[in-house]
């Protein structure tokens, strides 16, 4: 069964683009209600309007409450966290127990938080990707759900890893999701 979705970013909004693109072409079941950042500059919220989504820029005062009256309001039973640079509170969150992912560049719980691939170059690893994990109030703390591992080699730049592992990120999106729709409950993943 498909969700009736929203999409939380804060840039460049290329996994969104990519979900939406999903959905329109039926790889996906699900529907992208809305689009929502936290953003007035983000690129993914033009990208959004030109696809003639539902879009909502919402400024930092009261953000959460602004925020769950446009998901009511929309009847949005599932969200999705793509680059969206904000934390969200426990108390927004018991309302949305299984029911929002967010993707990071990292093979959690290694390099959580900003500039994951930079601390992951940084560190010298030999392996890195990208997770999608249950949101909870911690920073890319919640349940894993699944993983795609890129070997960094010699010559990756942090510009080249960057676009690698954001590929893998598109791939894994969709199939996380197309996975998830066809669950009873979320939290059996
Ligand atoms: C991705 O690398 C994602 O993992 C991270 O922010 C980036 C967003 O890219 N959370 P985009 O806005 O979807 O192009």
């Amino acid at each position: 069964m498909g969700f009736k979705l929203a999409i939380l970013i804060s840039g460049n909004g290329s996994n969104m683009l990519n979900i939406l693109e999903a959905c329109k072409k039926k790889i996906l079941s699900s529907k992208v209600k809305l689009v929502v950042s936290n953003n007035y500059n983000s690129k993914g919220i033009t990208l959004a309007q030109k696809k003639k989504i539902r879009t909502a820029i919402i400024d930092n005062e009261n953000f959460e409450e602004k925020l769950q009256k446009i998901l009511s309001d929309e009847k949005i039973n599932f969200v999705c966290l793509a680059g969206f640079m904000k934390i969200l509170s426990k108390n927004f969150l018991k309302n949305w127990k299984y029911k929002i992912i967010n993707i990071h560049p990292s093979i959690l719980p290694s390099f959580p938080g900003l500039n994951a691939v930079d601390q992951a170059l940084q560190k010298g690893v030999k392996y890195t990707g990208c997770t999608i994990h249950f949101v909870d109030d911690g920073i890319d703390t919640g349940k894993i759900i699944d993983q795609r591992i890129i070997r960094i080699a010699e010559k990756d730049t942090l510009y080249n890893l960057k676009k690698k592992i954001l590929k893998e990120e598109h791939n894994l999106y969709i199939k996380v999701l197309s996975k998830l729709e066809k669950k009873e409950g979320n939290d059996k993943i």
